[in-house]
């Protein structure tokens, strides 16, 4: 057998032999054959419970798929990534995204670098000028307090810091509010400063790379902004970065005193647990923030120590493959039944897509299994009242994963209880369905009962977890981060680096002067964007 290649193991073949048998079988059968089946497929990690019973899986499944896991090598692949291995094969880097969260007095030194003093050098850095803002004892220019944060930035840098901004609403306790500006379009940034004061707004320039366009233009755009009304000499204590590059930093016009640092260990995508975070420590806190922390390392604890069997980010993993691959899924549905993660389904598309939407492994080789889930979701009820339909009734298999919490911040009325039924009744009527018998038996006419039977079968996870705390939402992100690394190994490829989303960078670099331009349009790829360009131009008067 060639030994990179897992579809070809006989672990891989196992599970295509065992999936002809298990298709056929209805999740109403595998409950009334085993009554012990909830209690057996459900595990918790540190405050989240997950039941994964509904799902079109058996004990021998979950055993074929932990053998499939170990064939790929995750033992030893966990191992590399927590020890600092550059796994991130094609940028030669180490992947130490753990690393921001160990504690205090963790050890681990790579590539000849104490990575724990580094990191907890910046983390109280952080904390120290979060402090400052938070107290009010840094100022504006003209002397005033802080009451604004805006987060420019975009992927990474933008869509961790602002869900988990959201997510902890109820811990933002110094009446400090964050806004995120992210998109090149006009409309994000103006939509974004409007009602703002300039005197009480400090900006967090948030840019691994200090290179990308949309966040150095709104940047500048900010820069203008904040100029216009309180002159140049005012920069300096509304503007601070985050960035792995100092000089880019300086050119930019920002005292490299005010730039909060982080390493290339760390991915975009998986950063606002770092310095990328800084508005969501401004906003919630450094204690906060620590206790976020604290959660991550629960769950790279549990990732790396507890045996596959009831390892929640393996297990997880494991059934997106047997579902990508085996049933063919193409989509999994993200459904929190909290509103505080209305940005939960968006943070994760880049981290997962972004990380597993690769169709070479990491040896440079084809992949010859479907990789990558297409992640979506919107919180629960929303979604009840819009896709849930398709879920329901559709032709297509939507693997979902609901997420729901025990405690509300807030319950006028016994709201929750209501919401949380909402999430059971759901996931009970997607496994069980209603058969055509028992439609007709409530007395409904014989033309209109098709239409009415619910199929059934359809899978879904259950994340029941305490209360929407700092130290779950931790925990719930580390989790879906080792799920893509558990996937990501399975498949071979290198779920760190993007390089898919360079060519259009570059191409919208070459094509911005040519919308402007009076020349005629000339030298193009393709005669569609010729043709385009010129309507476009034709449109602005041009
Ligand atoms: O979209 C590509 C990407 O490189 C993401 O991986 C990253 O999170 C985002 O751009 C922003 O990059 P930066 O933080 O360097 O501005």
């Amino acid at each position: 057998m060639d030994d990179s290649d897992i579809t070809r193991s006989s672990e891989w073949l196992e599970l295509g032999e065992h999936h002809r048998a298990v298709e056929g079988r209805t999740l109403r059968e595998l409950f009334a054959e085993d009554p012990e089946r909830a209690g057996r497929m459900s595990v918790s990690a540190g405050e989240l419970f997950l039941d994964y019973s509904k799902h079109r899986a058996t004990a021998e499944t979950v055993g074929l798929l932990v053998r499939l896991a170990e064939r790929a090598g995750l033992r030893e692949s966990i191992e590399k990534m927590f020890g600092g291995e550059h796994i991130n094969v094609s940028e030669d880097r180490a992947v130490l995204h753990t690393a921001l969260r160990l504690p205090r007095d963790a050890e681990l030194v790579v590539d000849g670098q104490d990575v724990v003093a580094d990191v907890h050098a910046v983390l109280d850095e952080m904390a120290a000028f979060a402090d400052r803002v938070r107290s009010k004892e840094w100022r504006g220019a003209t002397g005033e307090p802080i009451a604004t944060v805006v987060n420019i930035g975009i992927g990474g840098s933008d869509l961790g810091p602002f869900m988990a901004y959201e997510a902890l609403a109820d811990y933002a306790d110094a009446g400090i509010e964050a806004r995120f500006v992210s998109n090149i379009d006009p409309a994000d940034i103006s939509g974004k400063l409007r009602g703002l004061d300039p005197a009480t707004t400090l900006f967090v320039i948030s840019s691994k790379t200090f290179t990308t366009l949309e966040t150095l233009t709104n940047a500048r755009v900010a820069r203008d902004w904040l100029v216009a009304a309180l002159g140049e000499e005012a920069v300096g204590k509304h503007f601070v970065a985050v960035s792995t590059n100092a000089e880019k930093v300086g050119a930019f016009g920002i005292d490299t005193a005010n730039m909060f640092g982080f390493w290339d260990w760390v991915g975009g995508r998986y950063s606002f647990d770092g310095a990328i975070g800084l508005s969501l420590m401004l906003a919630v806190g450094p204690a906060n923030f620590r206790r976020m922390l604290d959660g991550f390392h629960t769950i790279d604890e549990h990732f790396r120590n507890t045996p596959f069997e009831a390892n929640m980010p393996v297990l997880m993993g494991l059934l997106g493959v047997w579902y990508t691959d085996f049933f063919g899924a193409q989509t999994r549905a993200v459904l929190p039944y909290s509103q505080r993660l209305h940005r939960f389904p968006a943070y994760l598309q880049q981290l997962t897509m972004e990380s597993n939407g690769k169709s070479v492994k990491a040896d440079g080789t084809p992949v010859t299994s479907d990789t990558g889930e297409i992640f979506w979701g919107e919180p629960g009820t929303n979604g009840q009242h819009a896709f849930y339909q398709l879920l329901h009734q559709g032709t297509r298999l939507v693997p979902a994963d609901f997420i729901g919490f025990a405690e509300p911040h807030e319950d006028p009325a016994g709201m929750h209880d209501i919401l949380t039924a909402n999430l059971l009744a759901q996931t009970t009527a997607l496994a069980f369905g209603k058969t055509a018998e028992e439609i007709a038996a409530e007395g409904t006419a014989a033309e209109i009962v098709p239409h009415k039977v619910m199929p059934g079968n359809r899978p879904t996870s259950t994340i029941l977890a305490p209360r929407l705390t700092p130290e779950v939402l931790g925990q719930l992100v580390a989790l879906y981060e080792h799920i893509v690394f558990v996937e990501g190994t399975v498949w071979g490829i290198d779920p760190f680096d993007q390089w898919g989303v360079e060519l259009g960078k570059k191409m919208a670099l070459d094509l911005a002067p040519t919308l402007t331009s009076e020349e005629p349009p000339t030298a193009f790829p393709d005669a569609s964007t010729e043709n385009l360009v010129r309507k476009y131009r034709q449109l602005r008067g041009r």
